[in-house]
């Protein structure tokens, strides 16, 4: 056993470094009212599920006031919530009934982009070329003579054209305004004391209202080289013209001041993609997020090679600026575990996603409920993602009339977007919309396949085997079990004095051991093994490992 990697302790108010974070999709996770979308009053009467699951706070996707063009990250009124999901009050009402169960709130929060419904937008439109109101957007004369041509090479995240041109008051074609995701949500310029005050206004209100904290949308990109450059072909680390520049943290620093300002401080958690760990970690130094999505664990294909040199990296990255990992297996942008395990292909990027690659869904079930170990064992936080916990697959068959993802559109309707991994959660397989809404809704917002049923929530709660009952028992025996939340963590690299195969990933966490089998071949543990929680019911009666299934064990040494 190598020397263990230590962590620190986590007390209360350290909540955050530990937690089970369940990622709410609002549209999608219950609909209250019976209009066929998610909203508050279904997630309220669904807590006492959360609490069973046994996670420690929700991450509520955006539910502001909001035209819904890239669902809700295109937001109109920060301080307002959509009437499809519900008001402020309601909000508050569940953010207490939550918390009277223990489990925090958090939010979205989208400081790239606004929408173009947004007053500050349509200001902006009918004022003229170099009035303080286009100030806080990006707006610019086209490159040309006629300035017919957009005023850099830059390209949406969302592919194609990142600028659009507007009608100026007197009807000629005018000036182009900047949109790193479609037309719809225009970039705000962090350059313009405006957008600082106003975000740190948002955030006072939302905490002041009990949020426990934000995610922070697209988190990398908020701030722009003024001068617009196109990409030049070799970046410097902090001065691309607008992915992670260097002047960014500041602004996470004051945002820091204002989450410790409050008795219980309120947290940051932010969504960084960035492919260098060190300029990653710059985040979480202290003074700016307290912790940050691991996209380079997520994107990892089901390979033990892969999937161990990424949590070398994510733990030697972490551990000496005592910040804690985060791990993510999905979220409502990417494939679901269970589809994408299930493929040849197992890792994530959205560049590679196609229509009809063969997968092994049975397989990529099996490695799901082995990942489910893996993560809840490994040290730091974790995100789940709703639906996770009932292994729901991803659903590329919608009909192209339901679509509304903005990604899919863009991609010329070529690959599928990630409405897939958005249907509506089932709750209970004899209803219609399978419980979707309550008797008498409307149909769910994106259909429901044939077979959504046998995913229920209440098919799966009696069936002791289910994914929903493998999800509880690792999630309580983690919260019963002090070691994997403080203990460090050491690779183990063998078992009862036997090597153990490079496709194996074991590791030891206090009194806590884990392994996954990611290999061909079965492995077994030593005959007296006290096992915790398996992946697989078979290893549980058996203390044999079968391919593509993991254990939890008590060690019977100590670190
Ligand atoms: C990341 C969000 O997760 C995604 O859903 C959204 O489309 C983009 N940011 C733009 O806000």
């Amino acid at each position: 056993m190598q020397e263990p990697h230590r962590l620190d302790q986590t007390t209360d108010e350290q909540w955050w470094r530990t937690a089970v974070v369940y990622e709410i999709y609002l549209r999608s996770f219950a609909d209250g009212d019976g209009d066929g979308v998610g909203d508050l009053t279904g997630v309220d009467a669904h807590l006492d599920y959360l609490c069973e699951l046994g996670v420690d706070a929700i991450w509520f996707s955006p539910w502001y006031l909001s035209p819904q063009a890239d669902g809700g990250y295109d937001v109109a009124d920060y301080r307002r919530i959509d009437p499809i999901f519900g008001d402020v009050d309601t909000a508050q009402k569940v953010i207490a009934a939550a918390r009277s169960r223990g489990i925090r709130t958090l939010i979205d929060i989208v400081p790239n982009h606004i929408s173009r419904a947004h007053p500050w937008f349509e200001q902006a439109l009918h004022a003229q070329p170099g009035d303080p109101a286009r100030g806080r957007f990006f707006f610019r004369s086209g490159k040309g003579e006629d300035g017919s041509q957009p005023p850099n090479t830059w390209t949406s995240e969302f592919q194609g054209e990142c600028w659009t041109r507007v009608e100026e008051a007197d009807g000629t074609p005018g000036q182009w305004y900047l949109h790193l995701f479609t037309p719809d949500q225009p970039d705000l310029n962090w350059a313009n004391p405006d957008v600082h005050e106003e975000f740190a206004d948002i955030l006072s209100f939302w905490f002041d209202k009990g949020v426990a904290g934000v995610r922070i949308d697209s988190a990398a990109l908020i701030v722009k080289d003024p001068l617009l450059p196109d990409v030049p072909e070799t970046v410097h680390p902090g001065q691309h013209p607008y992915l992670d520049r260097d002047g960014i943290h500041e602004i996470y620093r004051s945002w820091r001041v204002i989450a410790d300002s409050y008795e219980e401080p309120r947290i940051l958690v932010g969504e960084v993609w960035l492919p260098d760990l060190d300029r990653f970690t710059a985040y979480l130094d202290g003074t700016q997020m307290h912790t940050a999505f691991n996209f380079d664990f997520m994107v990892q294909p089901w390979e033990a090679a892969a999937l161990r040199s990424s949590i070398e990296r994510t733990l030697a990255a972490h551990v000496p600026i005592g910040a804690p990992p985060t791990w993510v297996l999905s979220n409502h942008d990417i494939t679901r575990p269970v589809t994408r395990y299930g493929r040849e292909d197992s890792s994530f990027s959205f560049a590679s996603k196609r229509f009809n690659i063969a997968c092994d869904l049975e397989r990529g079930t099996r490695r799901s409920r082995a990942a489910a170990l893996l993560v809840a064992a490994l040290p730091g936080s974790l995100y789940i993602y709703h639906g996770d916990e009932l292994g729901l697959p991803e659903v590329e068959d919608l009909p192209e009339w339901a679509i509304q993802d903005p990604m899919y559109v863009r991609n010329g309707r070529t690959a599928p977007g990630r409405d897939g991994c958005r249907v509506p959660l089932p709750w209970r397989a004899q209803q219609p919309g399978c419980g979707f809404g309550p008797p008498g809704a409307q149909a769910p917002w994106l259909p429901q396949p044939s077979y959504w049923s046998s995913y229920a929530v209440d098919r799966q709660q009696e069936d002791p085997d289910s994914m929903l009952n493998l999800y509880r028992a690792v999630l309580a025996v983690r919260r019963a079990t002090p070691a994997l939340r403080e203990s460090g963590f050491a690779w183990l690299h063998e078992l009862a004095g036997r090597p153990l195969p490079d496709s194996v990933l074991a590791f030891v966490r206090g009194e806590v051991c884990c392994l996954v089998n990611l290999g061909d071949t079965a492995v077994s543990l030593p005959a007296d093994t006290q096992v915790l929680v398996a992946s697989d019911p078979h290893a549980q009666a058996t203390g044999i490992i079968s391919p593509d299934a993991a254990v939890w064990w008590r060690a019977t040494h100590k670190e």
